[in-house]
């Protein structure tokens, strides 16, 4: 017995995967966050599958209603919004699951975090200006292990994304000074990336909590932070990779002499 959880993507229904789909498509019954995943891709379903929407329900009450369904044979899918494994509290779900005799198959999804850097336009690993992303999120209600706080994660001077972040700016900002960014270093938060009401909002640390706050953004935004932002680090031309580099030898490709 199987539950197949799959990674919707980050809102515009034509972002999942072909094989999310299929999946989709074949399923007998269709679990999701209502709050999180477009309509438009529950849609896709097979117009027979039971559709259940989970916001409302505890961890407890969203097992029993997923177990009875696959015992009796139907198959389920489980829809999480981007991609299952940042922040989707699938462990929780796949360990209760297992102590019924369910296992669980993932399939990958587009994070939000992507699509948040299609919408701006950026590379976030720009050869010789930094090649690491961290992913994290600032701590509010939910507790981060010390050892991961913001303002030593920082010291990397890397590029950053902050998931569920976005009433937390003013802690964002004060961590990401402490560990020694300028104030003037570019931020692009999108809100809602790739739904149809995207909002995309370039700062800088210094701004990012009153302009957030201007443009009235509190949820369902990422906050991508470091000098891979800057609007005009493309026009700029001054970072290239070896791969493209004519005197670079690779697997592929003999470098020529410059
Ligand atoms: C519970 S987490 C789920 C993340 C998801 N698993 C992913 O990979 O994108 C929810 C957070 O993801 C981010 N998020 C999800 N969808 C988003 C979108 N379409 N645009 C911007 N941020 C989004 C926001 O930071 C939001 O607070």
């Amino acid at each position: 017995m199987k539950m197949y959880i799959v990674g919707a993507g980050p809102g515009d229904p034509d972002l999942i995967t072909v094989k999310g789909l299929k999946l989709l498509q074949e399923a007998d019954v269709v679990f999701y966050t209502d709050s999180l995943v477009s309509e438009a891709l529950v849609a896709k379903a097979n117009p027979e599958a039971e559709v259940i929407k989970s916001s409302g329900m505890a961890l407890e009450e969203m097992i029993e209603v997923i177990a009875s369904r696959i015992k009796a044979g139907k198959k389920l899918v489980r829809l999480h919004t981007g991609d299952p494994a940042m922040y989707g509290a699938t462990m929780e779900q796949i360990a209760l699951l297992k102590r019924e005799g369910i296992s669980c198959e993932i399939i990958p999804g587009v994070s939000s975090v992507f699509a948040a850097a299609a919408a701006v336009g950026a590379e976030l690993t720009i050869p010789d200006l930094t090649q690491t992303l961290i992913l994290t999120r600032a701590e509010g209600r939910t507790p981060v292990p010390e050892r991961e706080r913001l303002s030593e994660l920082a010291k990397h001077h890397c590029t950053i994304a902050l998931f569920l972040s976005a009433t937390l700016t003013k802690k964002v900002a004060k961590e990401l000074l402490a560990a020694g960014w300028s104030e003037d270093t570019p931020v692009a938060v999108v809100q809602r990336a790739s739904w149809p009401d995207e909002l995309i909002v370039r700062t800088t640390i210094a701004n990012m909590d009153s302009d957030m706050q201007k443009n009235g953004i509190r949820s369902h935004a990422m906050i991508l932070a470091g000098w891979a932002l800057s609007p005009d680090i493309h026009e700029k031309d001054e970072y290239r990779s070896k791969l493209y580099d004519k005197t670079f030898t690779h697997g592929f490709r003999k470098g020529v002499q410059a």
